[in-house]
């Protein structure tokens, strides 16, 4: 009896020791450059960029910190990147979902400082077409005056005139 006790507990100690260095020796601090970039430049620069929606770009290392702690707190409520769709058996293409391990990268990368890391991990930034993004529509309707944005709704009418049929 005592020596099966003093097995196991040897065998738990090993295992405490072999976790204990693990975790020092298997994570290395989360970088900017390495682990946030490829993030934030796949997810988020497409709407956090200058010309759209947003209220502020997502495209720098400055950006990127200046924003850090709310981040981590809209991706982990999962409020941002918005993606409706609930999760069903088939994926869609181009998910805007993000893993549970990538939300973890922004509280991680926070808990490590807020480094920048290396230019040579740093993946190349995103380009984005200007303008319509799937070509110039067939037609683009005009108001004929200011419409308050709390104001449109299924009861505002656009009077459309077309010279001919379309
Ligand atoms: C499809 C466009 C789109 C994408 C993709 C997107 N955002 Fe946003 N984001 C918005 C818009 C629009 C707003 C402003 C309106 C709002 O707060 O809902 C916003 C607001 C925010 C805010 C401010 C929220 C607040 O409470 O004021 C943060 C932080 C943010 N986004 C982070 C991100 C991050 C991080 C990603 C990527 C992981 C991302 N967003 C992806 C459109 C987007």
């Amino acid at each position: 009896m005592y020596k099966l006790f003093a097995l196991l507990f040897s065998l738990a100690c090993i295992i405490c020791a072999r976790s204990g260095t693990i975790a020092v020796a298997a994570r290395p601090p989360l970088t900017f450059d390495h682990d946030v970039a490829p993030i934030v430049f796949q997810y988020c620069a497409e709407c956090h960029r200058p010309g759209e929606s947003t209220p502020f770009s997502l495209l720098t290392y400055k950006d990127v910190r200046t924003h850090a702690r709310q981040i981590a707190a809209v991706t982990r409520s999962r409020y941002m990147p918005p993606w409706l769709p609930i999760r069903g058996p088939l994926p869609f293409a181009a998910e805007m979902r993000l893993s549970d391990a990538q939300i973890a990268v922004f509280q991680k990368w926070i808990d490590d400082g807020l480094l920048e890391g290396k230019p040579a991990d740093l993946p190349s930034a995103p380009h984005f077409t200007p303008g319509w993004q799937l070509g110039p529509p067939d037609l683009v309707i005009q108001a004929q005056k200011p419409v308050p944005a709390n104001r449109i709704g299924p009861r505002y009418v656009l009077e459309l005139r077309f010279a001919g049929s379309r």
